[in-house]
């Protein structure tokens, strides 16, 4: 069976964003390939954290994941830190990359802005994502298009070990909607939707209220043409919301705009939010049941196990390819 890994960072406000772009995808393959979905806390860490928040929200992102639908039956759930394998192959691969290409990581650049010194481990963050990710010989993974610069230095550090020593690693795909993909913040199109913003109304949490979820698109910014079409450089607002109706309605971008053929924005926005709140519902119920269970941490635990005996093997031949250790 191909494998699929993907990772969410447990910072709270996980959004309509994250949800489209990639939870959504976590669980559709489920069915065909056996999956790694992991709460990367090593990554959290790359800027400060309060201990207690990070431990409340790394709870809250796995309720997330099995909320969404994510079925410990079928996958393997686990928090990142409780696998040795990640920071070991983490150090390893630093050691295969170059300062060079980790200047070039656009997410990097935006994060270190203006600042005359980083964080290191801002500037490895995406060699500790490769780790993640080889450590499982990982076949295919689902994420939003803002980590598609990630995935291909994965895909580097791959085909450069494998080209310099034996072959150690699978070389990975990533997996990206067309629908979702990238959801922009709804105070301002031409940024991305994060969690990290400090309006919060540019973003729909998971977990939001539907008053909540109600005003933020009802005052989400669009232009004044007031005729609904898909443009994306003269309407990024409206087509930004086009784009959330699509991938929570299953209705493409076509068949939307001929269902508003002659309506105003404030028809469109009436509906986008009754659909948002249709689709977010059952996802905050689900949340809530199993938040506080006992259930999550066993799954939690299971999880890791399981996933350390894949890593297990795999750090076995690394660490032989490498000459590394005793045996
Ligand atoms: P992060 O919040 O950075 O841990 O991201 C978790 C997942 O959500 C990754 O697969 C990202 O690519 C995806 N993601 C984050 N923000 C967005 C966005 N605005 N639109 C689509 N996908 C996103
Ligand atoms: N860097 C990803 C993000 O910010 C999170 C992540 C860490 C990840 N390790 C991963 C995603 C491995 C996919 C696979 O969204």
């Amino acid at each position: 069976m191909k494998r699929v890994f993907s990772g969410v960072q447990p910072t709270g406000n996980i959004h309509l964003g994250n949800y489209l772009g990639a939870l959504r995808q976590f669980v559709e393959l489920q069915e065909e390939y056996q999956c790694l979905y992991c709460i990367v806390d090593l990554h959290a860490i790359t800027v400060p954290q309060d201990p207690k928040e990070l431990r409340k929200h790394i709870l809250d992102v796995a309720a997330l994941y099995l909320a969404v639908g994510v079925d410990p039956k079928k996958s393997i759930v686990f928090v990142q830190s409780d696998v040795p394998g990640h920071s070991e192959l983490g150090w390893i691969l630093t050691c295969s990359s170059y300062t060079g290409e980790l200047s070039r990581m656009t997410q990097f650049k935006a994060k270190s802005q203006n600042k005359a010194s980083a964080p290191a481990g801002l500037f490895t963050y995406p060699v500790l994502m490769a780790a993640d990710i080889l450590l499982y010989d990982t076949d295919v993974v689902p994420v939003g298009t803002d980590q598609k610069q990630h995935i291909e230095l994965c895909r580097d550090l791959a085909i450069r070990v494998n080209n310099t020593r034996k072959k150690t690693f699978v070389v990975p795909e990533g997996r990206y909607l067309k629908a979702g993909a990238r959801i922009m913040s709804l105070d301002d199109p031409s940024k991305k939707m994060s969690k990290s913003a400090e309006n919060i109304h540019s973003r729909i949490s998971l977990l939001d209220e539907p008053s909540k979820i109600k005003k933020s698109i009802m005052k989400a910014t669009t232009d004044s043409e007031g005729i609904i079409r898909f443009d994306k450089d003269e309407k990024p607002g409206l087509s930004n919301l086009i784009n959330i109706y699509s991938a929570l309605s299953d209705k493409t971008i076509d068949e939307i705009i001929a269902m508003y053929e002659g309506k105003g924005y404030g028809d469109f926005k009436k509906d986008l939010v009754e659909i948002t709140v249709d689709a977010l519902t059952p996802i905050k119920e689900k949340f809530d049941e199993i938040r506080s269970s006992q259930e999550l941490i066993d799954i939690l635990e299971d999880g890791a196990e399981k996933a350390n005996e894949i890593a297990e093997k795999t750090m076995a031949r690394v660490k032989d390819n490498f000459g590394l250790g005793l045996k």
